[in-house]
């Protein structure tokens, strides 16, 4: 009850949620909170509005829950559902919208108000994954679409994956009241808590102040490492790779510029790359169906600020290198 009060506290106070401590479900992370809501809310055949391109981990549930993935285009302002006007029928919308993964793009105000005013209409839930939400460089951060859901229909999820770390395997669900029982319920039959050893410590390092002093120091680092990643970038990168920067997140995305495009695509980019020892995965294997764009995903956030400019150089040659034998 410790940790839910306090992750309550911080989601009021800084993502704008409307709950209560006994609407905080901790669960292992947002990859099982997604496995209990596509369980309850879902019948087999069902169709759940999937973003594309998105996160794999929360697909699985949904998959393995019966339901009929429709996958639906992102733009600028996030999911784009004039495009979903023949779609069939959702019975659950899932949506990234602090941050969306993997392209980076905050849902603007007027997305947010379709897609709960769309929900409404079809009598559909919808999923926030909150991802990413605590790391923001530039510009005000938007409180979560939770905080805008009049009647009830958003299930909230976040995570300690990519804030703290992920062998922690704590994250939470916050469930509306007339379903929190029936989550609750399926929860404990999943297994026991998540660790009992660590909620404690974790519920401590919140209410004490630590997270919010870490989450402050931690901005700035990887901050400063991201505008790292730019400048090696236009150093290094040129002719070969795009890359916008980012308000927020943990990698930037380098879209292959047409030149480079022509002579491979982004899974062969990648091998190269994986090659020379570096991991950039590619876009394509993000989307259901072809790919509308090809880039290679640049996770900056865990190198040393001294280390990106090398690791730029080493993956500009990488993808410069004539065809060498293919593997
Ligand atoms: C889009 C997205 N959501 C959520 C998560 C966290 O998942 P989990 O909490 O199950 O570790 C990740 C981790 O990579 C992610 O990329």
């Amino acid at each position: 009850m410790a940790l839910r009060r306090a992750i309550a506290d911080y989601l009021r106070l800084l993502r704008g949620l409307r709950c209560e401590a006994d609407q905080v479900i901790i669960v292992s992370g947002t990859r099982q909170g997604m496995d209990i809501a596509a369980r309850l809310l879902l019948d087999p055949g069902e169709a759940a509005w999937v973003e594309n391109p998105g996160f794999p981990g929360l697909r699985g549930p949904l998959i393995a829950a019966g339901a009929r993935l429709v996958p639906l285009a992102v733009d600028d302002e996030g999911l784009d559902l004039s495009r979903a006007a023949r779609a069939p029928r959702p019975r659950l919308i899932c949506v990234t919208p602090s941050h969306q993964f993997p392209l980076g793009m905050t849902m603007s105000i007027a997305r947010r108000l379709a897609l709960l005013e769309r929900a409404r209409a079809e009598n559909a839930w919808i999923f926030e994954d909150d991802y990413d939400s605590e790391w923001r460089y530039r510009g005000r951060p938007l409180a979560a679409l939770q905080g805008l859901d009049g009647d009830g229909r958003v299930i909230y999820a976040g995570s300690f994956s990519k804030v703290l770390f992920g062998s922690l395997r704590i994250g939470y669900l916050v469930v509306p009241p007339a379903v929190l029982e029936p989550f609750l319920r399926a929860r404990a039959t999943l297994d026991d808590q998540p660790s009992l050893v660590a909620q404690p410590a974790l519920a401590a390092f919140l209410s004490e102040g630590h997270f919010a002093a870490y989450l402050r120091r931690q901005r700035r680092v990887y901050r400063a490492r991201q505008e790292r990643a730019l400048a090696a970038a236009r150093r290094h990168l040129a002719g070969l790779l795009d890359v916008p920067p980012d308000p927020g997140g943990l990698h930037l995305i380098g879209y292959l510029t047409p030149g480079l495009a022509r002579r491979m695509d982004d899974r062969e980019a990648s091998r190269r790359a994986a090659a020379l020892g570096i991991a950039v995965p590619p876009l394509s294997d993000y989307w259901i169906g072809r790919p509308r764009r090809q880039g290679l995903m640049l996770g900056y956030a865990t190198l040393p600020e001294a280390a990106i400019d090398p690791a730029m150089e080493r993956l500009a040659r990488a993808l410069q290198a004539r065809a060498g034998p293919q593997a």
